[in-house]
């Protein structure tokens, strides 16, 4: 007999096969069974008539508890008042393993128990659809860049330098050196970009940072791409493409995950429609000044409040532009006649998200460079290797980082970044 999962139902109706399954509820009568059932892909509803199976089975039916695994055999039929649209008449049922008190039920349960027992709510619904968009982002982002004519660098996790300043980075024995988990990969993506002109990475990053939001995760994953020959202007479109083209994919490829999520649709088609707006940060602090916000003077990074002052101003994603040099990392260039803010730009996301993109374009300049490293009070001789970059057919190059568990969160409209990896390492928590 066929093992199938249910997502080829269609191809199955009127045949009988085999689906290993979980019981997510059931319900019972004298006569007849409903197993609410998930096979880890699709929810489904397997239907036991008494009538047609062993008196064993249809007592085994009854007392399945929650989160018992299963090999359902049945004929598949049409069921149009569920969303997948079909079900399984089930002929028997074979109980693979039993579960006892299952601790997720139904009831609300507060954040700590539902983190304490992340391992067991990765399996509940919701969590389902959030990890499915997740799913859906990775995959058009390799979609993305591939058809882009990007090449994927894989920038090493084990570094010795600071790219974005050494205040957050984790630290390690390695052998008897000292190295640091990655913050970024940017500056190996540089050498990638000089090597191989378009490029992106997607990885793992570390940051001890002390910040307990519900925007910040101490590790969490970035794609990060690099182009040489491409000027700030330029990456910025790309930047908009990239993000819009996720919110398309999402919204035509995961459909019972945002009925799910309950996102409204129509919010994030807004979303795919270019260009995102664009204001200096010189402009985003005299409208900050002018509607009410005199918490924040020129020169100072913007808050929470602040950026979503901004986004939501707007009501689409919008690019903040050319900050202070003083509040960004050694390696971005002054803005022409300027020499007091650089050419770089975050990307705000609206309803509350804050920052789901920096990028910046980068310096060539080796001894303006070189200036920079040491007046961030960085090592030139760790980063010989980068200025090496800037000796040897430098180019005018660009690049931005845009964070996966932000844009997560952000997509499907969810209040916390905690649901949007499978298992989050936050200020306070290393388990499970
Ligand atoms: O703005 P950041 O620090 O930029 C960089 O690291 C650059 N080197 C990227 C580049 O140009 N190649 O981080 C980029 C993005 C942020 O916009 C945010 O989406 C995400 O990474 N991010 C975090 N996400 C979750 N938790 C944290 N603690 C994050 N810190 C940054
Ligand atoms: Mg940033």
């Amino acid at each position: 007999m066929e093992r199938i999962t249910m997502r080829q139902a269609k191809d199955y109706v009127g045949q009988t096969v085999q689906i290993g399954a979980w019981v997510t509820n059931k319900r019972s009568s004298g006569k007849i069974a409903f197993l609410q059932l998930r096979d880890g892909d699709c929810y489904f509803q397997g239907v036991v008539l008494k009538a047609d199976v062993s008196e064993e089975v249809f007592t085994l039916c009854k007392n399945l508890q929650q989160e018992s695994s299963v090999v359902v055999t049945g004929v598949i039929q049409e069921d149009t008042r569920s969303k997948l649209g079909y079900e399984m008449l089930v002929q028997s049922v074979e109980l693979v393993g039993e579960s006892h008190d299952y601790p997720i039920t139904p009831k609300e349960h507060g954040t700590d128990f539902l983190m304490d027992h992340r391992h067991l709510w990765l399996r509940s619904k919701k969590q389902h659809a959030i990890m499915t968009v997740r799913n859906e982002i990775i995959r058009a982002t390799y979609e993305f860049f591939n058809k882009e004519g990007f090449l994927k660098v894989d920038p090493p996790i084990l570094t010795g330098s600071a790219p974005e300043g050494t205040t957050e980075l984790f630290h390690t024995k390695y052998f008897d050196r000292d190295a640091f988990l990655s913050q970024s990969g940017q500056l190996y993506m540089e050498a990638g970009a000089m090597a191989f002109g378009k490029v992106f990475s997607f990885g793992p990053t570390f940051r001890a940072e002390k910040s307990k939001t519900r925007r910040h995760l101490i590790e969490f994953w970035m794609i990060e791409p690099e182009m040489a020959f491409m000027h700030q202007d330029e990456s910025l479109e790309i930047q908009e493409q990239y993000v819009a083209f996720l919110v398309r994919n999402v919204l035509d490829n995961c459909d019972i995950a945002l009925d799910i999520l309950e996102r409204d649709r129509e919010v994030l088609e807004k979303y795919t429609q270019l260009p995102f707006p664009r204001i200096s940060y010189d402009d985003a602090i005299e409208l900050l000044n002018a509607n009410g916000f005199d918490d924040i003077t020129w020169g100072e990074d913007f808050g929470s409040p602040h950026e979503t002052f901004i986004a939501n101003h707007f009501d689409k994603p919008v690019f903040i532009m050319n900050y202070p040099k003083g509040i960004k990392p050694f390696y971005m260039p002054l803005a022409e006649g300027r020499d007091d803010v650089v050419v770089c730009a975050d990307l705000i996301a609206p309803e509350g998200y804050g920052e789901i993109i920096g990028g910046s374009e980068r310096e060539v300049d080796y001894a303006q460079l070189e200036e920079n490293i040491k007046n961030f009070g960085l090592d030139t001789a760790d980063l010989q290797w980068y200025l090496d970059l800037r000796k040897y057919g430098s180019v005018y190059h660009s690049g931005f980082g845009l964070g996966l568990e932000r844009t997560v969160t952000w997509i499907c409209g969810t209040e916390h970044i905690r649901e949007a990896i499978p298992f989050p390492r936050l200020l306070n928590r290393i388990y499970p």
